[in-house]
């Protein structure tokens, strides 16, 4: 009876975790939707998409395309000139743009918020979705987790129009990295058809030495398209941090 019951009980635990992970993806979707834009979605069609993506497959064989169809399940349009890209800035950057609506970020926006800090990955013939000991992000490149951000990414780069911002961090060396994925993947799929001008936000603190002039943003600009004007801006933690502690204070008076 011990071995039958044991056996009951590992059934159901291998369970619990595909079912809590879909739990906190729905019970995301459905928070989301009732907060900012009810009726559009359809949560369930949405988490079908995404797992069809990585279901059953080694966890190192998920390239980016397997994400499509998400990508079209989920139906949002990004208000033009509030696009806000970012780098080494996460938590900060989540930080202001929570209660505030002037600037958005993909984290921000459907897609990105119901995927945000969350792991996963299936195995070869597998119908189950695992939270752990799934490959970390350069543990191997077509990994579930790193293809999804590079997918969601491009996509909210490619849908941006009117003049876009990134908050790059300027207590680093060289605050643009050509390898991240605002570097590799963003900056190279606006489009200049749509997107006037990106502005960078460099937020600086008192002791840092690192200005708009850091060459790192040479190579930025010779990654940007011509016709897209550049910008770049240096902005003071403390007046951000101040706009953190204060989402009453306008945009225009932040950044
Ligand atoms: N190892 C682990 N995690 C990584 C790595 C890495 N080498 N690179 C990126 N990530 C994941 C982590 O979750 C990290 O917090 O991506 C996040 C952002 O990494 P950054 O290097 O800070 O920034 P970047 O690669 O430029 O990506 C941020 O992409 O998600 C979009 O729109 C978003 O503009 C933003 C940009």
């Amino acid at each position: 009876l011990a071995v039958v019951f044991g056996v009951i009980a590992a059934a159901k635990n291998s369970a619990n975790s595909s079912d809590s992970f879909k739990n906190v993806v729905i019970n995301r979707c459905e928070t989301y939707l009732k907060e900012n834009m009810p009726g559009k979605n359809d949560c369930k069609k949405i988490w079908g998409a995404f797992e069809q993506a990585y279901i059953g497959r080694d966890p190192c064989d998920v390239p980016p395309e397997v994400y499509d169809p998400l990508i079209s399940s989920v139906k949002q349009d990004v208000a033009c000139n509030t696009m806000l890209f970012w780098s080494k800035t996460k938590t900060m950057v989540h930080a202001f743009t929570d209660n505030r609506d002037c600037m958005i970020t993909l984290e921000d926006t459907l897609l990105g918020f119901l995927f945000d800090g969350l792991t996963w990955c299936s195995r070869n013939e597998s119908k189950e979705t695992f939270t752990t000991d799934c490959p970390s992000w350069s543990d191997c490149q077509n990994n579930p987790v790193r293809s999804f951000w590079i997918k969601a990414s491009l996509n909210f780069a490619s849908t941006a129009c009117g003049n876009v911002s990134a908050m790059l961090n300027g207590s680093l060396e060289a605050p643009f990295s050509s390898t991240s994925v605002f570097g590799s993947v963003e900056v190279k799929n606006l489009d200049p058809d749509k997107v006037d001008g990106l502005t960078v936000l460099l937020v600086t603190k008192d002791t840092d030495t690192t200005t708009c002039n850091h060459s790192s943003f040479h190579n930025l600009q010779s990654i940007l398209d011509t016709k897209i004007a550049y910008n770049c801006r240096e902005v003071p933690y403390s007046t951000v941090e101040v706009c953190i502690s204060d989402p009453e204070i306008p945009c225009s008076d932040c950044l």
